[in-house]
């Protein structure tokens, strides 16, 4: 059968390579031909796009999906859902994740591919109720990290429990680009084995492998795969979709894709990069580096910005060589937003400090509290009895059950700045900067027009040599002039 074929070049190929910044202007001219072209999906939503819009676009995220939905009348658009963390960086109540997936489908969302940072099948229940009950396509999603503790019998037991819990099709997803084409193979032929559900991989070609092993995969019964547009492909993004067209062409794998109409949305697209050329991301081609220290490409960036800000850029050995004993003491989480940043951040104070988890962060007495999930394998207890206070508990249960409602709290607090359900949920999931967006949209302004992003960000270049960028996500790549732009206009803005 035909491999089926998602379009990242709406969210995870300009997340990875334009720091997130392609704005809806830039989407909507060319939708009429991407809906012309029969792919199984285009991904246009995901934490990083919404928290984009609102904190730096000056762009309401949901217009941007009532948008998109008008111009594709054939293809389904997909979303990468954070499960409980929905499109955000912590654990919300259960009525934000279920309010968020409902206004989503109602919106226009028709595939959520939902996963856990932990692999923790608990954090996805309510999403992926949620989902399914207002009617949309629930995608179960298997974090792939490299491990000690992760192999293809994990991936497949999770499998199982993922289609248990009712997933239409299970992803195999490689966020950072580790997944090496032998053992692609064999992940996607042991769950072709184990699960009747159709099945998607994911991966980035950060390190080189991704191309190869899509083939791997598809020889091992794949579905579907992701891939970018050309002009918007390889680096730290996708595969170029043009390319396995034509390398399935008249195999038993045929897309049925038509090279020529694709080659119009390159073209398109290709301007489109030109457009956002200051903001892209500094590392081109392929970075064997991740083949040796198997860290995503935007941890390590994280990592060097932290230690330039303290001054100590010359112990980057050392925070490389403690990254794996933070990794392990926290039982191997899968190195995704927001785990990677978590797990870099206290690998630099465990150098800096001169002692192991002297100081730790808010986020890391939690994790070891049980409140992000069940670790892949068990944390150590010795770091785990240091780091939490002996009056707190540890929980083994569901973390959101500890999370009471949130809803109603955020609907009071906004207050009249809300103009709609959706903007009470945009409130509960990013606060400030929602606040910030109302305040601004509620003032008459227009959408910030891209030049003067561009000369805020030219600006700032200069700046940029001494100052941290922000962590936005996972993929995202360090010091750009996009990103320090736009975090010094959300610092204004506060
Ligand atoms: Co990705």
């Amino acid at each position: 059968m035909g491999i089926k074929i998602t379009d990242t070049v709406l969210r995870d190929s300009h997340q990875s390579l334009l720091a997130t910044r392609m704005r809806t202007e830039d989407m909507l001219p060319i939708c009429e031909a991407l809906d012309e072209i029969g792919y199984y999906s285009l991904e246009v939503w995901g934490g990083a796009t919404f928290d984009t819009c609102l904190r730096f676009l000056h762009e309401d995220p949901w217009q941007r999906l009532r948008q998109l939905k008008t111009c594709l009348k054939k293809t389904p658009t997909q979303m990468l859902l954070r499960g409980q963390n929905a499109v955000g960086y912590r654990h919300y109540a259960d009525d934000v994740v279920i309010a968020f997936c409902e206004k989503a489908v109602e919106n226009g969302m028709d595939i959520f591919r939902i996963f856990d940072a932990v692999n923790d099948v608990r954090n996805l229940e309510t999403a992926m109720r949620a989902v399914k009950r207002a009617g949309g396509h629930v995608q179960g999603t298997i974090c792939y990290t490299v491990s000690p503790v992760f192999d293809a019998e994990v991936a497949v037991q999770m499998g199982r429990e993922l289609v248990q819990m009712g997933a239409d099709t299970v992803c195999l997803k490689d966020m950072a680009g580790l997944l090496d084409p032998f053992t692609a193979g064999e992940i996607i032929g042991k769950l072709r084995q184990a699960l009747d559900v159709p099945l998607q991989l994911h991966s980035h070609c950060t390190s080189g492998f991704a191309d190869m092993a899509y083939i791997k995969a598809i020889e091992a019964g794949v579905d579907i795969v992701d891939t970018a547009i050309s002009t918007l492909s390889h680096g730290t993004s996708q595969p170029p979709t043009e390319t396995l067209v034509a390398t399935l062409r008249g195999t038993k794998w045929d897309t049925g894709l038509d090279l020529n109409k694709l080659t119009q949305i390159a073209d398109y697209f290709a301007g489109v990069r030109r457009k956002y050329e200051a903001f892209e991301s500094d590392s081109f081609g392929v970075d064997a580096g991740v083949l040796i220290h198997q860290m995503p490409g935007g941890m390590i960036s994280n990592m060097v910005n932290q230690l330039r800000e303290q001054n100590a850029l010359d112990r980057l050995d050392e925070v490389l060589a403690e990254m794996p004993r933070v990794r392990k003491d926290m039982g191997y989480p899968p190195l995704v937003t927001p785990t990677s940043q978590i797990v870099g951040t206290q690998a630099v104070m465990n150098v800096l400090a001169g002692e192991p988890y002297k100081r730790v962060t808010r986020e890391v007495r939690q994790y070891f509290q049980g409140f992000y999930g069940h670790a892949p394998a068990p944390v150590n207890e010795e770091v785990q009895h240091k780091v939490v206070d002996h009056d707190q508990p540890i929980i083994t249960d569901r973390p959101a059950d500890h999370i009471p409602p949130e809803l109603e709290k955020a609907r009071a607090e906004i207050g009249e700045l809300a103009r709609s359900e959706e903007d009470v949920i945009s409130y509960a999931l990013f606060p400030q900067p929602a606040r910030d967006f109302f305040t601004w949209r509620n003032a008459g302004a227009e959408p910030e027009p891209q030049m003067v992003a561009a000369v805020a960000a030219a600006l700032a270049a200069e700046a940029e040599k001494t100052r941290p960028a922000p962590a936005v996500d996972g993929h995202a790549n360090g010091r750009s002039a996009w990103k320090l732009a736009g975090r010094q206009r959300g610092v204004r803005a506060r």
